[in-house]
């Protein structure tokens, strides 16, 4: 048996962010489960790479396309290393890239199929027209009417509700897919299983077909967009980008190329779970299989959607709202266990949920700290010191029932074992339908089922009457034996603290290959010694910690000076997209003695002028509090008329190093933000009086 799940590829011109993150914890928490059971399991993740705004954030970079989407790349396989979901952390088997030449490849293939193909109603699946419409370039995708605001003036372009950005008018030859011909053959599709989920989602998406689908444009002419994969015999048009990023599903295992194919093998693990946010259900559970269906390969297992991530009062996160949910934060202060916990029990799945760092401090705390991980450590040190470090053993004669019945103890182990047995198949039933936080729910009920047993039986005072060994004895040992379960049980969502436990409970196995269904009521033998006992996790001093957390994100010289290319990347909009790389661990922060090195100092202009046959230069001269003033040329003629300069106060990087240009030395730089697609000099400026000299720190 053979399981095969995704997650959507990330776009590769923004650095990834919280969305992306729950995406792979989701995913990797499902294979995991699988591979625990016994099941070959091949988990992709990966970066799509093609399109306009990956040519463009790399135009504005002065990089390549292919650099744009290296760089990019590497901060996301930073960040799965930082989490824990790369392979080498058991995580992912393949970080799929669109760029990779054995997409190309297969992509060719797939296309091919579809050309050649008719649709369910007897036509041409692909044909070539002309299309007209209003497309958001960060979205890549063609707006309907109810998915743009008009603008006020109608000769003004309408506005992407998403991005919040102007869409482009676009009229050119394409291709088109007969998407128009599927409706029946898509509604049939629906009808017939679970394919889409939750059924929520699934209804959203049906009666998105019912009224009616238009065919859908898949290329776009190689002069308005360059940076994607040609059509086969036809290299004027470039695919569009949707058409080459869903087939990634495909190609990543072996469709139309041999090199993945022996490698991984399409015929071993297709069809796939796709995982997705409904951001991007319509393409999943629409497009994508209406392709294959036109190719003639086999549908996905299903199309499962989940919700978005809001901050605690609701509001989407954005970066200019501030309510961002900073992935180096969240490495920093929080253990990737309780980051995953949260992530499946926060978030309803299917539903939106909401993140903050106080809700994950609480969480962390309350049901990982005081409850599961004080059930262990209690349970553990009473096994120490009442009994010698040893599990004890469960057997309760005749004469002791009656009193272990009085301390609260269920005698019968056949009983115990039934409870346990049905809460383990809810667990799981729930895990395999998608609803991770009920099925963590089943497992609390069991911490909270063991903490009243131990409260009430209060281990602490058998211990001091010899008649009530029996008693004490089967308390611990029932309290072990359910830590062992749990453990087992939760190590798709928690590895590492599954692998704690059981290693503290004394067992030498793999946790990730023990199949929960295989667990035994009392399998957990009388006699084996435990181990060192560790707390599995601190309490977080929450007011500390949120402290911290909030002076660092208000942090010195601003967040956006490290991040090695911020605001050089396009954002995209939807959720909180524009998360910059300094949201990655790993980047190269500089501290506070690094941005000292910087002598940033107000000048006022003293006088301005152009300077012959350079038509982008100014010279001025600026007073910095010293005996001269600088003289320094500015790159900023096309903007500003020297005359509007002068008096004017401004900051200069004074202790940059002389330099000639057209035989003038300059003598400093004066700071401007840069605006816009032409990189427009705004010069820094201050809103209050201050003095000439005066530092910036
Ligand atoms: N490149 C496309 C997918 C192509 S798949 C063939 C894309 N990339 S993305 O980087 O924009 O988004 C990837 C995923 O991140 C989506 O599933 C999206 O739902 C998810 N998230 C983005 N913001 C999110 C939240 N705020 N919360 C949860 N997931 C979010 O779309």
């Amino acid at each position: 048996m053979t399981f095969y799940v995704t997650t959507p590829i990330y776009y590769a011109n923004s650095f990834p962010h919280l969305g992306h993150l729950y995406t792979m914890i989701v995913a990797d928490a499902i294979a995991r489960s699988k591979r625990q059971r016994g099941v070959e399991t091949f988990f992709l993740t990966g970066t799509d790479e093609h399109g306009i705004n990956i040519e463009r954030a790399a135009q504005r970079n002065n990089r390549t396309p292919k650099q744009q989407a290296d760089f990019v790349v590497d901060y996301f396989k930073k960040m799965a290393d930082a989490f824990g979901l790369d392979t080498a952390h058991g995580g992912y088997d393949i970080f799929m890239r669109t760029t990779n030449p054995f997409h190309y490849e297969g992509v060719g293939e797939f296309w091919r199929r579809v050309a050649k193909a008719k649709t369910p109603k007897g036509n041409d699946a692909l044909y070539k027209g002309h299309y007209e419409g209003w497309f958001c370039a960060p979205c890549a995708a063609y707006k309907t009417e109810d998915e743009y605001a008009k603008a006020a003036n109608p000769n003004d372009p309408p506005t992407c509700l998403i991005h919040e950005t102007k869409l482009d008018r676009v009229s050119e030859e394409s291709y088109f897919f007969r998407l128009s011909d599927f409706d029946e053959a898509l509604l049939h599709l629906y009808e017939s299983r679970d394919f889409v989920r939750p059924e929520a989602r699934r209804n959203e998406v049906k009666s998105f077909v019912a009224s009616g689908l238009q065919d859908l444009s898949v290329s776009r002419l190689r002069t308005s967009v360059s940076w994607g994969i040609p059509v086969p015999d036809d290299p004027q048009h470039t695919m569009y980008v949707w058409f080459d990023a869903l087939t990634n599903y495909i190609t990543a295992i072996g469709f139309g190329n041999e090199q993945q194919n022996r490698a991984d093998g399409f015929e071993k693990f297709w069809p796939a779970l796709h995982l997705v946010g409904k951001d991007i259900l319509r393409f999943h559970a629409v497009y994508w299989p209406a392709f294959l269906m036109a190719a003639g390969v086999e549908q996905p297992r299903a199309i499962v959607a989940h919700g978005m991530w809001v901050d605690p009062t609701g509001r989407k996160m954005s970066k200019t709202l501030g309510n961002t949910i900073e992935l180096d934060v969240l490495n920093k202060y929080f253990p990737i266990d309780a980051i995953r916990y949260f992530c499946l029990r926060e978030m309803v799945f299917g539903q939106d949920g909401r993140f903050g760092y106080e809700g994950l401090i609480d969480r962390t705390n309350s049901d990982l700290a005081s409850g599961l991980g004080n059930l262990s450590s209690r349970t553990l040190t009473m096994i120490q010191r009442y009994c010698d470090g040893r599990i004890p053993s469960r057997a309760i004669s005749d004469e002791a029932r009656l009193p272990a019945k009085r301390a609260g103890v269920e005698t019968d182990d056949a009983t115990v074992s039934k409870l346990l047995a049905q809460a383990r198949d809810q667990f799981i039933k729930q895990f395999d339908d998608f609803n991770f936080s009920r099925a963590l729910e089943e497992a609390w009920a069991i911490v909270a089922r063991v903490d009243k047993m131990i409260s009430d039986a209060r281990p602490w005072d058998l211990a001091k009457d010899q008649s009530q060994r029996q008693t004490l004895n089967a308390v611990l040992y029932r309290a072990a034996e359910t830590l062992r379960w749990l453990a087992v049980l939760l190590y798709p969502v928690m590895p590492s603290t599954s692998r704690d436990t059981y290693r503290q409970i004394g067992l030498t196995d793999e946790v990730s290959s023990i199949d929960p269904q295989t667990l035994n009521w009392g399998d957990l033998s009388e006699g084996t010694g435990i181990n060192e006992i560790k707390p599995l996790f601190p309490r977080i001093d929450k007011a500390r910690t949120m402290e911290e957390i909030k002076s660092q994100e208000s942090g010195v010289g601003g967040r956006e000076s490290v991040s090695p290319a911020a605001g050089s990347t396009e954002a995209e909009g939807s959720g909180q997209h524009a998360t910059e790389a300094e949201a990655v661990p790993g980047v190269a922060y500089i501290d506070i003695a690094d941005f000292a090195k910087i002598d940033l100092r107000v000048g006022e202009v003293k006088t301005a002028e152009r300077i012959p046959k350079a038509d982008k230069l100014l010279l001025i001269t600026v007073d910095i509090g010293e005996e001269k003033p600088r003289q320094i040329l500015a790159g900023i003629a096309q903007y500003y008329e020297p005359e509007n300069l002068i008096g004017r106060k401004i900051v200069v990087v004074a202790n940059l190093k002389p330099r000639k240009l057209r035989g003038y030395e300059s003598q400093g730089m004066l700071l401007a933000a840069s605006v816009g697609d032409e990189g427009k000099p705004v010069i820094a400026t201050f809103a209050e009086e201050v003095p000439n000299g005066a530092r910036l720190k």
